[in-house]
């Protein structure tokens, strides 16, 4: 886990989103961080010191002139920590770091250390579109800060609008993702993927699919990020990530045949996760088809084009890896078509286990390669996620 054994301070300004960084405290503690906090004035006008000493078990640092043993606390903490999370931080906050102000226990601690520092904006939507705050936000970028955007979304001024603090599991996890980014093994990459079940429509109501829900595409789109990779996701429904993603709805096959044959240019890996239809019906039909009284009805199906293979045959210089969902003969099935898709890498899982393949949280997965054959525990989508990734930056170098 990426925070586990970490030093972490978060300081907590002044702003109704302050409330929120409770939960991030505590979820920093649930991924096994030592998690202190610094309250300025304002921020401890919206939360109480006793609820962060309650969660950290640990006094909250106020005053720039605490001591412990003689030594100045807020120096003593500046070297202790390996992050600083300041969250929410206010306009006035910013300004204070960006121009290295250090009159408060806060910005003095902040000033004090050498850890990597990470803000979390929070703010009245004009404040944050000021050009003063855009300068500070500017300066604070260049000095090597991790700035988590406002969302857009209900402000306490009662509208929509850009300056909503990010929920904190969010915050934490694009803080984790960008971080790992920085020296990840795809740095410089572009990666495409596909996930989810494609959807082959039949009426305006009905259609055919499967039951990939689309969670080992996004789980490897996640994955790839923290290896730094630039990437893609094509889907038939886009979804709410907390770190940036570049995502292509496609719901049928053809769809994303389409886009993946747009996509794959640009890009350097092309991972294949999607469970999409062999088959589609030939027909559509523009009005709902009605019972009528018939006894059965026949449907008429053609094949789709296998988007992997096609990635295969135009392959030039990409890394091509695919997926195999197999209930017999797994390894013998997947090296098939490791050949007759001209793929670099066939991952294959067994999906005839209840804990393995579609839909679950846990994969139980072999990788295979022209060189290598490795056959995985059962573990989280995300951790087979990391290990496929781990594979394919191992077969470029
Ligand atoms: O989405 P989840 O619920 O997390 O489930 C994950 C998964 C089980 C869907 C995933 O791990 C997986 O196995 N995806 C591939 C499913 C599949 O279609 O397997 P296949 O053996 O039928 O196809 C082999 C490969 O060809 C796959 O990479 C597939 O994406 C690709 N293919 C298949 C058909 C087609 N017309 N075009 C293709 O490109």
């Amino acid at each position: 886990m990426f925070y586990q054994n970490k030093n972490i301070i978060v300081i907590v300004t002044g702003s109704i989103a302050a409330f929120k960084a409770a939960v991030l405290v505590r979820y920093l503690i649930e991924q096994g961080a030592q998690v202190r906090v610094s309250l300025t004035a304002a921020g401890a006008k919206f939360v109480g010191p006793l609820t962060f000493s309650t969660l950290t078990k640990y006094p909250v640092l106020q005053d720039i002139f605490d001591q412990n043993d003689g030594q100045v606390l807020h120096v003593k903490w500046a070297r202790w920590a390996d992050y600083i999370f300041v969250v929410p931080a206010t306009a006035d906050f910013l300004a204070k770091a960006a121009n290295g102000l250090a009159d408060d226990a806060a910005s003095s601690t902040l000033l004090a250390s050498s850890a990597r520092k990470i803000a979390a904006p929070a703010m009245n939507d004009q404040m944050w579109e000021n050009q003063a705050t855009k300068r500070n936000v500017k300066q604070l970028k260049k000095d090597g800060w991790l700035i988590i955007e406002p969302v857009v979304g209900f402000l306490a001024e009662g509208y929509d609008a850009k300056g909503r603090l990010p929920e904190p599991e969010d915050i934490i996890l694009q803080a984790q993702v960008r971080l790992l980014a920085e020296k990840g093994s795809l740095k410089g990459k572009k990666i495409l993927i596909t996930a989810g079940g494609t959807r082959e429509a039949l009426d305006p109501v009905r259609y055919l699919t499967n039951r990939s829900s689309g969670k080992m595409g996004y789980n490897l789109a996640q994955a790839a990020a923290e290896a730094g990779a630039e990437v893609t996701i094509i889907s038939p429904k886009s979804k709410k990530t907390a770190y940036p993603l570049k995502q292509i709805e496609a719901v049928s096959a053809l769809e994303m045949f389409d886009s993946v044959k747009k996509e794959l240019k640009n890009n350097d890996i092309f991972i294949s996760a999607a469970a999409i239809s062999d088959f589609r019906p030939e027909k559509f039909s523009s009005q709902k088809i009605k019972k009528n009284g018939a006894a059965g009805l026949t449907i008429d199906l053609v094949q789709n084009p296998d988007i992997l293979a096609q990635a295969g045959r135009e392959k030039q210089n990409r890394f091509i890896a695919g997926f195999a969902a197999e209930t017999e003969k797994i390894i013998d099935h997947a090296k098939a078509k490791l050949v007759s898709k001209k793929a670099d890498m066939i991952i294959a899982n067994d999906v005839s286990r209840s804990d393995a393949g579609f839909s679950v949280d846990t994969n139980q997965v072999t990788i295979i390669s022209k060189k290598t054959v490795k056959k995985l525990p059962l573990m989280s989508k995300l951790a087979a996620a990391r290990k496929i990734i781990d594979e394919i930056a191992k077969e470029l170098d």
